[in-house]
């Protein structure tokens, strides 16, 4: 059986009427860009979060870097990003000229709050928390420990729509939430987009400003802003995708149970999940130390699998000039050399998870001369 990593067509099929009314009511409404729809989908953004203000941008980099310069952070300053990443995450940093400092992950793939207090400098101006596939990392002790320090946290929500933290949401604990809403994302857009949860007025106000060419009125630029809009079709669609998020990442979890009941290889890890965190499963990720030898076997099975991510952010070529060297974050590079994703999305069926887990449950690994 051929099965996808994702199939993204299946959500949309599932609310092709909805999807479909919403296109058009833009097409016809002559709004295109930051527009009626995109209010309103922030006012909804928000009261699905909780926070008080969501600022639409157009990526989750954007709504990254947005709140790193909106907290005034810039060259000569440090903050503090997970080793374990996406890019993204670190490119927030390094755009504003700021320098990351990378931090090893605990078991559950969150930023550990063991190596935090010691990673903490005069210099270190946030620290960017990522709930990284899903699950909220450790938000009691980080906070505890930023709070401490008088040090803001930027939650990178782009993983973790709806998941909560001790029934908090991600992206209210920190002064912001960053979100993305690429169509892989579980509140998926039909292109990129993204966007800002935060309580304080004054940073909406200021990326609001910022997304929008640095302007509050047209053509009054008061500070040297970005032209990173969230347009209107984006906007209405994602007003579909979020009335649905609550039954779709029910589904999700449906899912991910049947294969943590289900799946049972001494070669293969599942996920660790953590106590107070309720997991969205944006990734469903076991860890192997046979990880390329799976991996190559489900895909002559015909099952497609991801890495995420294969080259941990201080080890990428762009970051050479940080003077990282492979060993700097052992347990980071460890879960690089083992991470694997499997699918996992809305739509799947019955026959596509069974045949996931027999494959799981079948696979050996070809062993070297002392192992097995
Ligand atoms: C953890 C993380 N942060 C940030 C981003 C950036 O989001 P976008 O691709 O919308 O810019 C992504 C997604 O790609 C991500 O997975």
């Amino acid at each position: 059986m051929k099965i996808d990593l994702a199939v993204l067509g299946r959500r949309f099929e599932r609310h092709q009427t909805e999807y479909e009314n919403a296109a058009l009511r833009v097409l016809r409404s002559g709004y295109y860009v930051l527009g009626p729809e995109v209010e309103a989908f922030e006012q909804d953004f928000a009261a699905y979060t909780g926070a008080k203000y969501a600022v639409g941008v157009n990526s989750g980099l954007d709504a990254l870097r947005l709140s790193v310069r909106a907290l005034d952070i810039g060259a000569g300053d440090e903050v503090i990003v997970p080793a374990n990443t996406y890019i993204a995450t670190v490119l927030a940093v390094t755009e504003n000229g700021a320098c990351p400092v990378f931090i090893e992950p605990d078991a559950c793939f969150g930023l550990s709050a063991e190596y935090l207090a010691a990673a903490i400098s005069p210099r270190t101006k946030a620290i960017i928390v990522v709930h990284l596939y899903g699950q909220g990392a450790d938000l009691a002790s980080i906070m505890e420990i930023a709070k401490a320090h008088g040090i803001p946290v930027i939650e990178d929500c782009a993983q973790s729509h709806g998941a909560h933290f001790a029934r908090r949401m991600t992206g209210r604990f920190g002064a912001l939430g960053c979100f993305s809403f690429y169509p892989t994302k579980n509140l998926g857009a039909f292109g990129d987009a993204g966007a800002v949860v935060t309580d304080s007025a004054e940073l909406a106000e200021k990326i609001r400003m910022m997304r929008n060419y640095g302007s509050k009125v047209k053509y009054q630029n008061e500070i040297a802003g970005v032209n990173s809009r969230l347009d209107e079709m984006q906007a209405a669609l994602l007003r579909v995708g979020l009335r649905h998020l609550p039954e779709e990442i029910e589904e999700r979890q449906r899912i991910a149970a049947e294969y943590r009941e289900h799946i049972s290889n001494p070669w293969l890890a599942l996920p660790k999940k953590r106590e107070a965190a309720e997991h969205t499963y944006h990734q469903f990720v076991v860890r192997s130390k046979h990880r390329d030898d799976f991996q190559r076997y489900l895909k002559e099975h015909g099952v497609t699998t991801l890495i995420h991510y294969p080259v941990p952010p201080h080890l990428a070529q762009c970051y050479r000039d940080l003077g990282h060297q492979a060993g700097d974050f052992p347990l980071a590079e460890e879960m690089a050399q083992e991470v694997l994703s499997l699918p996992l999305f809305n739509g799947m069926t019955q026959e596509e998870v069974q045949c996931v887990i027999d494959l799981c449950n079948d696979y050996r690994p070809i062993l070297g001369g002392d192992e097995g």
